[in-house]
């Protein structure tokens, strides 16, 4: 039997930011993660490149049943302060839009810059450990593997969300949750593509690789951001955006002209070119292949611009200004990015992590009930969960 002061368990981008701050401050860490690398979505996060913060993080850009509960974690480790730990490792980073940091070369410096400070900090790491049990007794946790058994005073569980399970995602934190008596609640994939309907399917997947900027709505949030057609759906990140909160049944409404008047814009053609055909006109604002679908499928009909009455001018407009899509589910944990749900933050201190009624247990990062939304800020959660988590595990 081994002892520790703290298990993690989960080398992500929380579990590595936890054991690093409880090792700074002398307690004995050991990390144990299933897989044969450290920090495998950071890795394949961004496009290579990691977005690993974003500079307008705050507590309006997550998702929980708890909106408060975040507030406390993001306001005492700011991504001001991670942006300064990248700048300590010398890794050159750039904004890409909308306050989205990504990394120059390679996320590969995030886990590098990881696990230098893991390092000095006397961070312990176990790959490829498949824990079978855990149980508490005596104010210890044991945590057995196959081959060992290891006790620790603080057990932290940062083991992410259901996401990508081919990269070693699995429930493991969501049971052991409920193990100990805390609530989990109910989880759904999000930041994901949507699916179309079969009906829609044969009518769009002609296009899809067609893209453009639009605003997407969905349960009163709108976002304003580019949307892709592709075979399966809808995607792009205005579609990955309100994919967090679309429920399924439910529209997702479309202004695909969001910059430009269509009314305005049809009359002001008409005046200039009136012999012209409106599918010429449209084709200035929007694809002109998804011009020509819109056409195909009767949503407006094509006629020269002289021929409109500003009523026909109308109807156009509402069409494209709120055009309503009714998706038939999403692409699920294959494709997206986060997990939405999980354990119940009731049951949590938002000031240490730790489950109020299970001392020594500690809960961050994606396996919590907090979703950010795209652009940097799951890995902004990730960071300051698990930094306030090693002030006191
Ligand atoms: P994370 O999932 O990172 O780590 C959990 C660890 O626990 C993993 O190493 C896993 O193998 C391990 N584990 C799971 N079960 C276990 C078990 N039973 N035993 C032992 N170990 C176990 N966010 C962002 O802000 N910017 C971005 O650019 C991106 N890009 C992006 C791309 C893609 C493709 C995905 C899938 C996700 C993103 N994200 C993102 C989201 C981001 O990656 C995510 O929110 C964080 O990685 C969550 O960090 P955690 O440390 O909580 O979990």
């Amino acid at each position: 039997m081994q002892q520790w002061d703290v298990i993690v368990v989960g080398a992500g981008a929380a579990g590595l930011m936890c054991a690093i701050e409880a090792g700074k401050r002398g307690r004995r860490v050991l990390v144990l993660d299933n897989g044969k690398r450290v920090g495998r979505k950071i890795l394949m996060s961004g496009g290579g490149r990691c977005n690993f913060t974003n500079m307008y993080a705050g507590p309006e850009n997550f998702l929980s049943q708890n909106k408060h509960f975040c507030k406390s974690a993001l306001s005492r480790y700011t991504q001001w302060d991670f942006i300064a730990l990248v700048q300590k490792h010398s890794i050159a980073y750039h904004e890409k839009s909308l306050g989205q940091l990504f990394c120059d070369d390679s996320a590969k410096d995030i886990v590098d810059m990881l696990l230098k400070e893991a390092k000095d900090a006397n961070v312990q790491l176990a790959l490829q450990q498949n824990i079978t049990a855990v149980s508490f007794a005596d104010g210890q946790y044991t945590v057995s593997t196959p081959e060992l058994s290891q006790q620790c005073q603080s057990l932290v569980i940062a083991s992410g969300g259901l996401s990508l399970p081919n990269l070693g995602a699995t429930a493991f934190g969501f049971q052991l949750a409920e193990q100990f008596g805390l609530k989990v609640l109910p989880l759904r994939a999000a930041l994901v593509p949507l699916t179309w309907q079969p009906a829609d399917k044969a009518v769009f997947e002609e296009i899809s690789g067609v893209s453009l900027p639009v605003t997407a709505e969905a349960n009163g949030t709108v976002f304003p951001e580019d949307m892709l057609f592709t075979h399966r759906g809808l995607s792009g990140p205005a579609i990955l955006q309100i994919s967090s909160y679309w429920q399924p049944g439910e529209d997702v409404t479309v202004n695909m002209s969001p910059q430009t008047d269509i009314t305005e814009f049809l009359a002001a053609q008409q005046q200039a070119h009136p012999e012209q055909e409106l599918k010429t006109a449209l084709a200035k604002l929007l694809p002109k292949r998804l011009v020509e679908k819109l056409i195909d499928i009767k949503a407006v009909n094509n006629q020269p611009l002289k021929t409109l009455h500003s009523k026909s001018m109308r109807q156009i407009a509402d069409t494209l200004h709120s055009y309503v899509f009714k998706p038939n589910g999403t692409e699920g944990y294959r494709t997206a990015e986060v997990t939405i749900g999980g354990v119940d933050t009731d049951g949590l201190s938002s000031k240490t992590m730790e489950a109020k009624h299970q001392p020594g247990l500690y809960f961050i990062g994606e396996v919590v009930d907090v979703t950010g939304w795209l652009g940097g800020y799951n890995f902004q959660w990730a960071w300051a969960s698990g930094w306030v988590a090693g002030q006191y595990c």
